[in-house]
C-alpha cells in the first residue's frame, strides 16, 4: 500500500554569512523557537529540518548552515548545489559582514542562477550600535535581486517571516515556470 507522503515540497535551503552574523542562532530559533546566548562556533556544515505550512502547502525544509569561514568558498560548490534559495545573514552592527554578503551572493549566483536569494540583517535588536542602514541593505539586496529583511533572532523579529517569504518566493518561481 503505498503511503502519502507527509509534504508537498522538499526544498533544500542555506545559511551563509560571515562569522558570528548568527546564522546558527537563527535556524535555533526557527526549527527550535529558543535563543541561547552562547553557542559553540559552527564546526563544519550541519543542518536542520522543519515542515511548514505555506499557502496551504506542506512544505519540508532541509536548511544548511555553514561556519561563515574561509573553508566557505572550497566547500561552496558541493554545498551550493541543489539548493533552491539562499540566505545571506549580516550583522547590521558590523559594516565588514555586510561586504561578505557582497562576495557570498556571486560565488552562490555562479554556483546557481536560478535560486533564490534573500539578504538578512541579523541583531536588529543592537539599534543603538546600527551600522549598515535599512536602506542600504534594501537597496543592495534589491540590485542583487534578492528579497530582504531585517530580523533580530535574540527577540524573534521576523524570523518566521525570513523563512516564508523565502519559500514562498521559491514556491511562485516554481509555479510560473522560471
Ligand atoms: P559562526 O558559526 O561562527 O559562523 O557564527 P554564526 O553566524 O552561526 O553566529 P551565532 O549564531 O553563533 O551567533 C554569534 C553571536 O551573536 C552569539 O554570541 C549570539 O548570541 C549573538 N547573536 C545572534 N543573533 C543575535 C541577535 O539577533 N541579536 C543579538 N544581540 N545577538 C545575536
Amino acid at each position: 500500500m503505498a503511503v502519502a507522503p507527509a509534504y508537498d515540497y522538499l526544498l533544500k535551503l542555506l545559511l551563509a554569512g560571515d562569522a558570528k552574523t548568527g546564522k546558527t542562532c537563527l535556524l535555533i530559533r526557527f526549527t527550535e523557537d529558543v535563543f541561547h546566548s552562547i553557542y559553540i562556533s559552527t564546526i563544519g556544515i550541519d543542518f536542520k529540518v522543519r515542515t511548514i505550512e505555506v499557502d496551504e502547502k506542506r512544505v519540508k525544509l532541509q536548511i544548511w548552515d555553514t561556519d561563515g569561514q574561509e573553508r566557505f568558498r572550497e566547500i561552496s560548490q558541493a554545498y551550493y548545489r541543489g539548493a533552491m534559495g539562499a540566505i545571506f545573514v549580516y550583522d547590521i552592527t558590523n559594516e565588514d559582514s555586510f561586504k561578505v554578503v557582497d562576495q557570498m551572493l556571486s560565488v552562490f549566483k555562479e554556483e546557481n542562477p536560478h535560486a533564490v536569494g534573500m539578504v538578512v540583517g541579523n541583531k536588529c535588536d543592537l539599534e543603538n550600535a546600527r551600522a549598515v542602514s535599512s536602506e542600504q541593505g534594501q537597496s543592495f539586496a534589491g540590485e542583487r535581486g534578492c528579497l530582504f529583511i531585517e530580523t533580530s533572532a535574540k527577540d524573534d523579529v521576523n524570523v518566521e517571516k525570513m523563512v516564508v517569504d523565502l519559500v514562498e518566493a521559491i514556491l511562485s518561481r516554481r509555479e510560473g515556470g522560471e
